[in-house]
């Protein structure tokens, strides 16, 4: 039996938050009410959003008045970050960009060869992840930003405004390690570029792109961090390439860099997302010597090194530490205030009444846990 005070049905935003996203595995979309309403009671001035993806739990906290630094590995990250975070000027100066982009005419290039297929051509062999007219017109899109030579924030509300437009097209089940054998009824319109929502920043907040242990190595102290990292998956069979971020969403890094990697594999994977190259430490399937997963470990020296008063971390019961081994991790370096478990297929958050019950709920379902730790 679940041991959990239902503590709210359809818990009220602190105010209305709306945010904007790439299709994301992991993204915490249909959290953001529930981690605002646990941040609202912490109430920090500043907050670490240090594995920020899609930068929608970002972009929540930037509007519910928070200085926000937003943080992750990836380079598709640290472009929205920028453009959420970072454009300050007025819509119309970046209507004209965005609007000189969709004007681009058609253009046969290194996109379309790799990910482009003509409507008729789409076959089990050549699954492709785009249709031919949205691929050229993302080889010439793509060709005039850099012609255009943005400053960064400009380049990153570009990039974005095209991930977005692309993303909308597709013809994936959200992620790009394999792609759809029929043609999706998205995939046959057209893409069309809009300037993002942004959110007019006030020049407070700030956006990196690195391992979170780079960051947290400075003496800079957090009020909150907010940690969402990969779970990896308790699934043996899986492999681990499979739940790496980097192979998932390789596709955007190439949109972003524009470096025409070698590609390898049915899905055109970039050669630098391959199995043989782990790019994240908490994505780690392997164990230490002593038998403990790498990713729990990972996850226990975060906490260890993190310098904040609060630690909000979500993690996912599918994931690959078990939650013992996840609660010695947590108990190590601090102490569990508060765990939250969220069913937002019911649309409600129930708190453990005592903290440690979560630990005996079965490990076989699914579930979103939030834990609120304070440092020790
Ligand atoms: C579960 S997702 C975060 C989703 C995000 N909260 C959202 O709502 O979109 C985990 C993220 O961790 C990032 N990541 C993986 N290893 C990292 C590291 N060592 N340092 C920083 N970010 C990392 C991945 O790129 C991925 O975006």
């Amino acid at each position: 039996m679940m041991q959990a005070t239902v503590l709210f049905n359809n818990p009220a935003p602190i105010r209305k938050i709306e945010t904007e996203g790439i299709k994301y595995a992991g993204s915490k979309l249909k959290l953001i009410q529930y981690i605002n309403n646990i941040v609202y009671k912490l109430a920090p001035k500043s907050i670490l959003d240090g594995f920020s993806g899609t930068t929608r739990v970002s972009q929540a906290f930037a509007q519910a008045g928070y200085q926000v630094i937003s943080n992750d590995i990836a380079i598709w990250s640290y472009h929205f970050a920028q453009c959420y975070l970072k454009a300050d000027r007025p819509r119309k100066y970046y209507q004209d960009i965005i609007s000189h982009l969709n004007s681009m005419p058609e253009k046969q290039g290194w996109f379309s060869l790799n990910y482009g297929a003509a409507p008729e051509n789409l076959n089990i062999r050549h699954k492709k992840p785009w249709q031919i007219h949205n691929t050229r017109k993302l080889d010439a899109i793509r060709e005039e930003i850099d012609r255009l030579e943005l400053d960064d924030i400009d380049k990153s509300v570009a990039l974005t405004s095209l991930m977005l437009a692309l993303d909308e097209v597709d013809n994936t089940l959200g992620h790009y390690s394999s792609y759809l054998k029929a043609w999706s009824p998205r995939s046959y319109k057209a893409m069309f570029l809009k300037v993002p929502a942004l959110l007019a920043p006030d020049g407070r907040h700030n956006v990196s792109c690195g391992d979170i242990f780079d960051l947290i190595a400075s003496d800079k102290v957090y009020d909150v961090a907010y940690f969402d990292p990969p779970y990896g998956s308790n699934n043996e069979k899986m492999p681990p390439s499979r739940v790496r971020y980097g192979a998932y969403y390789h596709v955007w890094t190439t949109v972003c860099k524009n470096d025409q990697p070698k590609l390898f594999g049915k899905a055109n994977r970039r050669v630098d997302t391959s199995d043989k190259i782990s790019s994240s430490i908490f994505e780690e399937f392997r164990k230490d010597a002593s038998g403990k997963f790498l990713a729990v470990n990972a996850i226990e020296r975060l906490i260890r090194e993190t310098r904040a008063n609060h630690i909000i971390l979500s993690y996912s019961t599918g994931g690959r530490a078990t939650s013992e081994q996840l609660h010695e991790a947590i108990r190590l370096n601090g102490r569990v205030k508060d765990v939250i478990e969220v069913d937002y297929k019911k649309n409600v958050m129930a708190n453990m009444r005592r903290t440690n019950d979560w630990i005996r709920e079965t490990e076989k379902t699914h579930k979103e846990l939030i834990f609120v730790i304070e440092k020790t």
